[in-house]
């Protein structure tokens, strides 16, 4: 083993429970437990990121950017960090420069150490104006790979991604393995290269969906990692990631000691645990281990909400499906890693390939824009039948996406001269979410209101806006992804005769 400390980032008060409790935990559940974080040693507690901000303004009527100053005032010396989705910010499209800028110098007065900026498709031009921006202001940026297997991804691949996120200026580097691909030994491989030609320290990030995490975790250190994205074990495990306890435990009295504090940290687990028990409605039902995400290569909970949508519309027997479609979807795409928003792109258009029964006899808008290089560089060649029909001889855009958007950020307060940039901010991302959003903030929403228990679970879903026209079985329907959400999902709404048997709804969190 190399000597040196590894570094621990607490994951609990954002992936961990975006990964099992659909992101609902709530900042009053986070507040009494804060100060005791703050003096755990982790290197740096993750707490923010898009599903958060998100889930506080549409679910939990909280002021996300309150947030983080609430926990400040608990933990006065904790770097907070937060995960944002580089040029697409906590959103699900491209932004203009000066929306990413403004929103970077809000979440940095707000109380945001460390930003981890990631690119779905490691296209690294999306992540220049993240990247310049956190550097300005004085703040850590973690430069993070997104990573996935696939015929045209390899260990150089990886490294060299990592030397350019070391060259644009990153101060450390993530592998971000967000759906828990990363086997031990390619983890060894892979961070043994990457070191070998960087110098700045590497975080991995992993989650247990497979069971590789634990594993992973310990062959990575070998490898020389220094730093490990940890859950407090309550919110471990399963969709999450590799319980904080069990690492320092094991590393206890080596030579990489975490330097944690073991009893402080059963004290956090044990608050932890009767947390959780308050969010039960919440969890989702894939808690365990599954091997087949290594072909699917999808999150863990987007199975589990693909398996209850699926149910909720009497279309069940079409899951397995679905889920085989994905990596023929993704495969023709060009191999992109499976992150928002790819995610959910190409979980949506392998539900239509299934559903109408014909591949791509519906290609969806956002699929449409993927061919056409809106989101910037796919990694491999996209299938040559699919380029021409949606091309149809039109060229794709090679330039970075954002250099073709205009400022947004004087239009915007043009139209909401009223509210502060912060506020601002909640129009430009979620603009279906936000007057509700207004018209709610502060009030106890009625999921947790003893009162009004709902038993099911609305699990958190990004926005995918577009319409399609769909033929099943002979007749026509307009289906409609509907702007808003319908019980907090985005759906693929049937309407037609047979609507309420043949209606869909498509949806899963992002990670
Ligand atoms: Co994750």
């Amino acid at each position: 083993m190399s000597g040196h400390k590894i570094f621990i980032t607490e994951v609990a008060l954002r992936d961990a429970h975006q990964s099992l409790l659909a992101t609902r935990l709530r900042t009053v559940d986070m507040l009494p437990i804060a100060e005791k974080m703050g003096r755990a040693g982790y290197w740096s507690v993750e707490m923010w990121g898009g599903a958060t901000f998100d889930a506080c303004a549409r679910f939990l009527n909280e002021d996300p950017w309150e947030r983080i100053r609430l926990l400040r005032k608990e933990m006065p010396d904790a770097r907070f960090q937060m995960l944002l989705r580089g040029q697409n910010l906590l959103g699900y499209r491209h932004y203009a420069d000066d929306v990413v800028v403004r929103f970077i110098e809000l979440a940095a007065d707000a109380g945001i150490d460390v930003f981890r900026v990631f690119d779905a498709l490691n296209d690294l031009r999306n992540l220049a104006t993240t990247i310049t921006t956190v550097k300005r202001l004085g703040k850590h940026v973690q430069g993070a790979i997104s990573y996935t297997t696939s015929p045209v991804h390899d260990v150089k691949t990886f490294v060299e991604l990592a030397v350019e996120l070391e060259r644009m200026g990153s101060d450390t580097i993530c592998i971000k393995d967000m759906a828990g691909l990363l086997a031990p030994e390619a983890a060894y491989e892979l961070i043994r290269e990457i070191k070998a030609r960087v110098k700045v320290p590497l975080a991995l990030h992993s989650h247990c969906t497979s069971g590789f995490g634990n594993i992973t975790y310990m062959r990575a250190i070998q490898a020389g990692i220094e730093m490990l994205d940890c859950a407090i074990s309550p919110l471990s495990q399963g969709t999450a990631h590799p319980p904080t306890e069990t690492i320092v435990a094991m590393l206890k009295g080596t030579e990489n000691d975490t330097g944690l504090n073991l009893d402080v940290l059963s004290e956090i687990a044990k608050y932890f645990g009767e947390v959780r028990k308050k969010y039960k409605k919440f969890e989702s039902s894939f808690t365990g281990v599954d091997m087949n995400i290594l072909r699917w290569q999808i999150p863990g909970g987007m199975i589990s909400n693909l398996e209850n949508q699926l149910k909720e519309q009497k279309a069940l027997d079409r899951l397995d499906e679905v889920l085989e479609e994905i990596p023929r979807v993704r495969r023709d795409l060009g191999y992109p890693p499976l992150v928002t928003p790819t995610s959910q792109i190409v979980g949506i258009q392998a539900v239509l390939n299934v559903i109408t029964r014909e591949r791509y006899k519906v290609i969806a808008n956002e699929t449409r824009e993927l061919i056409r290089g809106r989101y910037g560089r796919l990694p491999g060649e996209i299938d040559q039948d699919l380029k021409k029909r949606v091309l149809k001889g039109e060229e794709p855009m090679t330039c970075r996406p954002a250099d073709k958007l205009e400022p947004e950020m004087a239009r915007l307060r043009g139209k909401f001269p009223d509210l502060g940039d912060e506020d601002l901010m909640v129009h430009a991302l979620f603009p279906q979410i936000a007057p509700k959003y207004f018209e709610n903030r502060g009030k106890v929403p009625p999921e947790f209101d003893e009162e009004h228990t709902v038993s099911h679970h609305k699990p958190l879903y990004p926005q995918m806006p577009s319409t399609y026209h769909v033929s099943v079985n002979g007749k026509s329907y307009n289906v409609v992804v509907e702007n808003g959400f319908v019980d907090g999902a985005p759906a693929l709404n049937f309407t037609g005769e047979d609507a309420a048997n043949t209606g869909v709804m498509f949806n899963y969190p992002d990670f």
